[in-house]
């Protein structure tokens, strides 16, 4: 590998006898595999391609070497591409969706999860993802949600960053690294109304607090790029900001690697509304520090024309090739531009990957109720599994799947059909997660009335979460409530699982389920280890990376919010009784008709265990230590995810109720206990004030360390 200043003056040597042509041709990215890229390639016109190559391609190493030959050795100047492909959440292995993930709060299973999802990638021709998406959401309505982390930053940072150690490894060169590409750059997720797309409205307070976070943890954790968004962020575009791209990213935080726009995000600077042609979106792209345009060719066309207008500078051409330069050789293109043929198939979907995504999908199921009847060991012979969601391989995998394959999914009916001393009975009760019709009940609720117990799987398939399925109401879809109310009907003990991208509105759902595990999509090995948690051969530890609202009127509903003039202290029953006056006593921010508290809060998350906090201490230092003893009071051996918030009293802009700094995964033996510290340094009580500067004020702090963001043991203490 050169070394930084080896390759820095080869940058500038590169630039120096590079044509204009040529230049833009390294700042142009275009998709899929068509022979007539080569021409632009030979003339050095073209530096990317994303979807070249994926798992279906037999002979994929093979046609990323056919192209890249054409790069290297018959183009003037040898530069090599860079070959892009959206690996979210891994390649042919499929692990959980990152939602899924985030909810096993372990930054462990993110880094390992990418270092096996860049291990196959490379092995196909593939140097560089268009992952770790972290942008934070507040809205469940939102498909993409399934593709993040969830409503907090620092949980959401902590994952980011591990995702980008694992995809890049710190030395992305490696035949088994790719480079990383944190996106989308900035405040895509707070979408108006959680539409895709939609406008976002982020003052900068809330954007440098909550919004930047994630992408400044993925940058100084090493990524290599940083994809600009689609939103229009408070009038002026994302892919068109310079004040986020290049003041806040390259200037604040000193990002050398390079920009890539969004799936023609740059020519949709004329839809927005802010810029009138290619032309003028070409300018806006390039002046606001996006270094590769993605599909369209607002660049390619104008660039020459606009630099002889002299309103484009040659040092934003030139900065943006010495970026794009910069990451081929740290991805170590210039030196091994091939890849190695043969490693594929030694390196895709092995014992030691599907291991990686069994123990995934374990730590990301999230236990939200349970009367007992978990797990299931023992206490039962004869298992109906009802809905056709145990049963499907594809929905399984979850959105943002390019390379996934069905026949490699172990479905949970499969896996429990393989659970010795249980004797299975299967019945779809619905054709899809999305039929309404009901033929196929009565089947379905014969099975469930023959069996000791029934486990159901509800919720929603692949494809009504992700990019550009947004959905206005939470509820489970097609007849699969109907079908819950015939088969609780049975009167057998009900176990639930659900499969879904996002939270739902569960509506009468609790009520029915005498236990309620949320698997999200937990991807190809999400079957043996649901099965595993049901029977007790593991224990659930996930916790909810995101509020659960009791109904889709309720959002946004997120636990870090503001606490109001007028909060409501005491929870009063829901409803206004007939004959109330009009002038009702209770004046707190609430609804006549609804919760006002989410129905499961963010961090939420049951074990087959108990556990005893207690013995809070605070003491105020330099840094800020926090003491606590857990301990398990249970029956079983369990983990436990200890969360440390934190609440800044009175501030000069008004801070959350509950800011969540740290966790921790403790896992206990019955009986056992230990003690959790904590350390907070002073920067981790900074917030950005009104005018957007960074500080830390005196005053009193609350500090809760707990299960989950709504309790806890309270302590305090006075920064000086
Ligand atoms: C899509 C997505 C982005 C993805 C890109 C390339 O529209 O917004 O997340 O990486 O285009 O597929």
């Amino acid at each position: 590998m050169l070394s930084t200043k080896e390759q820095e003056r080869r940058i500038g040597q590169l630039l120096r006898s590079m044509t204009l042509a040529e230049k833009i041709g390294q700042l142009w990215q275009l998709t899929g595999c068509k022979a007539s890229y080569k021409k632009l390639i030979r003339k050095g016109q073209l530096g990317s391609l994303l979807n070249l190559t994926g798992s279906r391609d037999a002979h994929a190493g093979r046609i990323a070497n056919e192209f890249q030959r054409v790069a290297v050795e018959e183009s003037r100047l040898g530069i090599p591409l860079i070959l892009g492909r959206d690996v979210i959440h891994g390649f042919r292995t499929i692990l959980p969706i990152p939602l899924a993930q985030a909810s096993s709060f372990d930054p462990s299973v993110a880094e390992e999860g990418a270092a096996v999802a860049a291990r196959e990638a490379r092995a196909h021709g593939i140097h560089w993802t268009f992952a770790p998406m972290v942008d934070i959401s507040r809205d469940p309505r939102w498909g993409r949600v399934a593709e993040g982390c969830g409503e907090d930053p620092v949980l959401t940072s902590r994952m980011g960053a591990a995702m980008v150690r694992g995809f890049q490894g710190g030395r992305p060169d490696k035949p088994d690294r790719v480079g990383a590409c944190v996106k989308h750059y900035v405040g895509y997720g707070a979408a108006e109304g959680g539409r895709d797309y939609n406008t976002t409205w982020i003052p900068e307070g809330l954007l440098r607090d909550v919004y930047l976070p994630p992408f400044h943890a993925c940058v100084k954790a090493g990524a290599v790029t940083v994809m600009s968004a689609f939103n229009n962020l408070n009038g002026v575009p994302t892919s068109g900001n310079e004040w986020t791209l290049r003041q806040i990213l390259k200037e604040e935080w000193g990002f050398d690697g390079f920009v890539v726009s969004d799936w023609a995000s740059i020519q949709e600077l004329i839809p927005h509304g802010y810029c009138a042609d290619k032309r003028e979106a070409a300018l806006a792209g390039l002046r606001a520090g996006v270094d590769m345009e993605m599909l369209t060719d607002c660049y390619r066309e104008n660039a020459e024309s606009l630099l002889r207008s002299g309103k484009l500078k040659m040092a934003w051409i030139d900065e943006a090739v010495s970026r794009v330069l910069r990451i081929k050789m740290r991805l170590g293109l210039f030196e091994n531009p091939y890849t190695d043929e043969g490693r594929a198939a030694e390196v895709t979907l092995s014992d030691e990957n599907r291991a990686v995504a069994r123990r995934a999908a374990l730590e990301g199921c999230v236990l939200l109720k349970n009367d007992g009847l978990l797990p299931l060991a023992g206490k039962i012979r004869k298992l109906a599994v009802i809905g056709p969601l145990a049963d499907a391989p594809v929905d399984q995998m979850g959105c943002w799947v390019m390379d996934g394959q069905e026949q490699d999914t172990v479905t949970p009916l499969a896996a429990l059909r393989k659970v010795p001393g249980l004797d299975i009975r299967y019945a779809p009760g619905l054709a899809s997660a999305r039929e309404n019709g009901t033929r196929l009940f009565g089947r379905a609720r014969k099975v469930a009335r023959a069996a000791d117990a029934v486990v159901i799987f509800l919720g929603e398939e692949a494809v009504m979460s992700g990019e550009a399925h947004s959905r206005a109401f939470l509820g489970l879809p097609g007849a699969q409530q109907q079908l819950l109310r015939e088969i609780a009907a049975a009167g057998r003990p009900l176990v639930v699982v659900v499969m879904a991208g996002r939270p739902l509105e569960l509506g009468p759902l609790l009520e029915h389920a005498g236990a309620l595990l949320w698997a999200w999509h937990p991807g190809t090995m999400g079957g043996p280890a649901i099965a595993d948690l049901l029977t007790g051969k593991a224990s659930p530890s996930g916790r909810l990376p995101m509020s659960f609202p009791s109904t889709v009127g309720q959002i946004p509903v997120y636990y870090n919010k503001m606490n109001t003039g007028r909060p409501q202290e005491t929870l009063r029953p829901v409803g206004l009784p007939i004959g109330t006056p009009l002038d009702p006593s209770d004046f707190t921010t609430s609804y006549i008709d609804a919760e006002q508290r989410p129905l499961f809060p963010f961090g939420f998350g049951l074990t087959y265990t108990t556990f005893q906090y207690s013995g809070l201490k605070v003491t105020c230092g330099r840094d800020v230590v926090v003491r606590c003893c857990i301990r398990n009071t249970g029956r079983r051996a369990g983990t436990e995810v200890v969360q440390l918030y934190v609440r800044d009293v009175a501030a000069s802009r008004t801070r959350p109720i509950r800011e969540l700094k740290d966790f921790q995964r403790v896992t206990l033996k019955p009986g056992a206990s230990a003690e959790v510290e904590f350390r907070l340094v002073r920067d981790q009580l900074a917030f950005h004030g009104v005018g957007g500067r960074r500080v830390v004020e005196p005053g009193l702090f609350k500090v809760w360390v707990g299960p989950h963001a709504e309790q806890g043991q309270e302590g305090q203490f006075t920064l000086r």
